[in-house]
């Protein structure tokens, strides 16, 4: 083993990649609950791509048989059911992981320097994230697949002169058809994860390159023992490949009592609308996006004031797109001299928790019928809107109040117990 192992090693240096990113690659110290969900993203990240490889095994991309395909894998195909709700519950579970992930940033300032790059590969993933699910979600054919598909793509009709042909050239059709399955099939299995498997590998070689934040918000490079190594840091391997084996083996049992006992999360991971084929006949009462989708949609639908002439549908357009794209720019509007909130001040402090309560509620309004009264008083829309200001204003105000915040000096080794 040894002498195949050294055979390898001098035509490609195996040991050399092992030592540097997990053998001799120094982690600090004191990482806690909230570093588990990046490993556990790359774990979601594979279960979807062996799952989804089986799925392709038997599903058939056409409007003609792709719905009674999904059937046909639930029902009939050895293990079937498994693989499609491990899929379809694993979804939703690389969300909820990666929404864990992105707040963990917001709560230790791992977005802020030196990891911009690793931050904006993030976001970038992000996007792609949420172009994979809304492909694979039109795959089943089912009602809301379809209607879902017809509504999001009918966005781009708001764009002034260009989008209805942009439309029609996304769809490949008048409407959402065939041409359209097709085409988000090879994007869904193919393309996307294709690219994403290559920014998941950079993502990592970046984070490696500058090393690990950590919850005191403070860079262990700076104080090293007499061998290099810091003096804050211990081996990623085997500490955190344990640690992290841990959360593997938590989560997995977590994400198989949902896959077995209530996979469609009462309407939230499958929706009840999409165990009818489609039908250009039959429109959903509410045509909704599956719960990673709604805050973002809360706030297209927030949106109801036509503005310079242009109509109220191109602005909502605009703002969702906006509410995406500042998430890019945080590592510029956060001006803190501290990166972890542990010695943040109460701004914000009570920036986070407003911005965390309205990402939540907006997403629980995207679920509703704008016109009715689900929290109090006002109509799922009023809320909406309001929620809508405090959303931007985390963003927008952000150069301010990391500004003036009363920070806590931060201190010069890291803490742990
Ligand atoms: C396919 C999706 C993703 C995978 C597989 C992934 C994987 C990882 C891994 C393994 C780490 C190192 C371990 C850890 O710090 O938890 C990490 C760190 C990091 N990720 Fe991701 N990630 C993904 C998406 C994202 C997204 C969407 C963002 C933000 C928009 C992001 C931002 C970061 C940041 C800032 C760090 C450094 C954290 C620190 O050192 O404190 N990642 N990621």
């Amino acid at each position: 083993m040894i002498r195949v192992l050294n055979w390898i090693d001098e035509r490609f240096p195996v040991r050399q990649l092992w030592n540097e990113h997990l053998a001799h690659y120094y982690a600090p110290k004191n990482f806690n609950f909230w570093y588990y969900f990046g490993s556990l993203a790359i774990l979601v990240f594979v279960i979807q791509i062996v799952t989804g490889i089986f799925l392709t095994m038997h599903y058939k991309p056409s409007s003609e048989h792709a719905f009674a395909s999904v059937e046909y894998i639930m029902r009939d195909v050895p293990w079937g059911w498994l693989i499609r709700y491990m899929h379809a519950v694993g979804a939703s579970a690389f969300f909820v992981i990666i929404y864990l992930h992105m707040f963990r940033a917001l709560l230790y300032g791992s977005h802020r320097e030196p990891r911009e790059l690793v931050w904006l590969l993030g976001c970038i993933m992000y996007v792609l994230l949420m172009a994979e699910a809304f492909m694979g979600y039109l795959l089943p054919w089912g009602n809301m697949s379809y209607w879902g598909a017809q509504v999001i793509i009918s966005l781009f009709t708001a764009i002034p002169w260009a989008g209805d042909a942009l439309a029609e050239w996304l769809r490949g059709d008048f409407v959402v058809s065939d041409a359209t399955l097709n085409r988000f099939f090879a994007f869904h299995v193919a393309l996307i994860p294709l690219v994403l498997t290559g920014l998941v590998v950079i993502h990592i070689l970046a984070l490696h390159a500058v090393g690990s934040n950590n919850p005191d918000g403070i860079e262990i490079k700076k104080i090293k023992d007499e061998d290099g190594n810091p003096k804050d840091g211990i081996p990623f391997h085997p500490y955190y490949t344990v640690k992290d084996l841990f959360g593997a083996v938590v989560f997995l049992i977590v994400f198989l009592g949902v896959v077995f006992f209530i996979p469609e999360l009462f309407g939230l991971f499958l929706e009840k609308d999409n165990f009818q084929p489609a039908s250009i006949l039959q429109t959903p009462s509410d045509i909704v996006p599956l719960w990673y989708f709604t805050p973002f949609y809360s706030i297209l639908r927030a949106v109801t004031y036509p503005l310079f002439g242009i109509d109220a549908k191109f602005w909502g357009v605009v703002c969702m797109g906006l509410s995406i794209v500042l998430f890019f720019l945080l590592p510029w509007l956060d001006r803190s001299p501290v990166k972890s909130i542990r010695y943040r001040g109460w701004m914000y402090k009570t920036a986070l928790t407003l911005f965390t309560i309205s990402f939540i509620v907006l997403g629980y309004l995207g679920m509703k019928n704008p016109q009715h009264v689900d929290l109090f008083w006002f109509p799922n829309l009023v809320w909406a809107q309001f929620l809508f200001f405090i959303y931007f204003g985390f963003f927008l105000l952000m150069p301010l109040y990391t500004k003036w915040d009363k920070t806590k000096p931060e201190p010069e080794r890291v803490t742990f117990k």
